[in-house]
């Protein structure tokens, strides 16, 4: 069990490091006066039904009750260590594992663990606004889970910064808090947590495609032969479940209500479907594959040199490493990956050691179709006709060999005039924004929805759907 009595929950003995403790101690203030400017806009008074980890222990790890969100218990919080772990990847196989930080690998693992910590705070920014439009006091409550987790998440990043990488670690923990979503001058890391979250449709799709690429670093990071980071790793993952179903059942809410009234109204008609009032299903579809596309680039260059080191030298392994049959080595495998040569997309095969962000991108698309597959069932059930796709893996680039290349969601490479002309099909247009802007109203009594949103099945941790998720001062 977590000591709830101390200023900082923790299962990592933190009393026993007054020096840790110390540091953590001064940037906590830091943290809450980020959490005040830019946590959820206008409601920081709130009472909300939240869930909070409590202990690491599969059954029974969190707790839930009513908080105001500046009172959350953010936490430190490691999964136990495996007594004689040892490194399974790279050049260091069969090694014990590390408990601390080797000086030839402290710089490229200060610059893992800070690239993780970023997305986190860089999500809530994102998401500050979106409290104002809820379709409903579960989805309220649902997006305050995320913000107040990814809160968690910078926690446990920051941690490792204090504890293993002193002075420097302290700066990066600053500098965490310091960098804006999307500010001209000293924006986040990664281009996708630049980019605006402006409705809830973007919401569902960010937390079903944005938060998987988290849950695929974070497995690779969970490989990792530095054990707290591996730790950490491995109870973030836990949180993470809750995101991407937040995701998927938004999506999939929003396309019960769509096909609902599809149905009611026999019509298929964009327009007549926007004026009754919900998201007609080809807007959604370019949700989805600005969403996806935007994801695919935060896994990086196809061909990395940085890759194959993190893996080599045992600092990131392949997502369900431990489960490959393969030699955990890779130096004479290759795999193949996309470009353009005259014309047309061609595979070519690299080592694969270097090709290693290209094998995380493909593990994370098969998982991504999966649920888009799942979503069609939906429209199958209500005996429609549209399927959504997932889009080719070079549409819409902008890292890598595929950046800047014109390619259909259907993966042919096309003409800029063609690129031109169908752009507007193929992602969400101004008007497309506009007409789901519109949509976004406030709808906070309990057991109503919005009217471009069905109801979820089930309420949170058995809770009525219609329970009063958040109550509001
Ligand atoms: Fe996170
Ligand atoms: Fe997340």
């Amino acid at each position: 069990m977590i000591s709830y009595g101390e200023k900082i929950p923790n299962n990592v003995n933190l009393g026993d490091d007054r020096a840790l403790q110390r540091a953590l101690e001064q940037w906590q203030p830091n943290y809450l006066r980020w959490w005040s400017e830019m946590g959820p806009a206008g409601s920081q008074s709130f009472d909300v039904y939240l869930r909070t980890a409590i202990s690491v222990h599969p059954q029974g790890w969190a707790h839930f009750g009513f908080v105001k969100m500046p009172e959350y218990r953010w936490g430190i919080f490691l999964n136990p260590g495996e007594p004689n772990r040892t490194i399974h990847f790279g050049d260091h196989r069969g090694d014990p594992v590390w408990q601390d930080v080797p000086g030839e690998h402290r710089a490229n693992l200060r610059r893992i663990i800070v690239t993780q910590g970023d997305t986190e705070p860089a999500s809530v920014e994102q998401q500050r606004h979106l409290g104002l439009t809820a379709p409903s006091q579960y989805d309220l409550r649902n997006l305050f889970q995320v913000n107040v987790e990814e809160g968690r998440h910078l926690w446990a990043m920051v941690y490792l910064l204090h504890k293993y990488f002193g002075r420097d670690g302290r700066e990066e923990g600053e500098a965490l808090l310091e960098r804006r979503s999307g500010q001209q001058d000293n924006p986040r890391i990664l281009q996708a947590f630049n980019e605006p979250t402006p409705d809830w449709l973007s919401f569902f799709m960010f937390t079903y495609f944005t938060d998987r690429d988290g849950k695929f670093q974070l497995c690779a990071l969970a490989e990792s032969s530095f054990d707290p980071l591996a730790r950490t790793t491995r109870f973030m993952l836990t949180e993470e479940a809750h995101h991407m179903f937040v995701g998927e059942s938004g999506v999939r809410r929003v396309i019960e209500r769509t096909s609902q009234v599809m149905n009611e109204l026999k019509t298929d008609d964009p327009a007549r479907l926007r004026a009754a009032g919900v998201i007609d299903l080809p807007t959604i579809q370019r949700y989805l594959n600005f969403h996806c596309s935007v994801t695919l680039d935060l896994f990086g260059a196809e061909e990395s040199s940085n890759a194959a080191i993190f893996y080599s030298t045992g600092l990131k392994g392949r997502f369900g490493e431990t489960k490959r049959k393969d030699d955990h080595v890779l130096k004479s495998q290759t795999y193949g990956v996309l470009q353009s040569v005259d014309g047309q997309l061609v595979e070519r095969p690299v080592p694969m050691l270097n090709a290693l962000n290209e094998v995380l991108r493909d593990d994370f698309i098969r998982d991504s179709i999966a649920g888009v597959g799942r979503w069609n069932r939906v429209l199958e059930r209500a005996g429609i006709g549209f399927r959504l796709q997932a889009p080719h893996k070079a549409f819409h680039r902008n890292i890598g060999a595929l950046a800047g290349l014109t390619v259909s969601p259907d993966g042919r490479l096309v003409g800029q005039a063609e690129w031109k002309a169908r752009v507007g099909e193929w992602l969400p247009t101004d008007s497309d924004r506009a007409f789901v802007a519109s949509l976004m109203g406030r709808v906070v009594e309990p057991a109503k929805f919005a009217s471009w949103i069905a109801p979820p099945v089930l309420g949170i941790n058995q809770q009525p759907t219609h329970f009063q998720y958040v109550r509001f001062d």
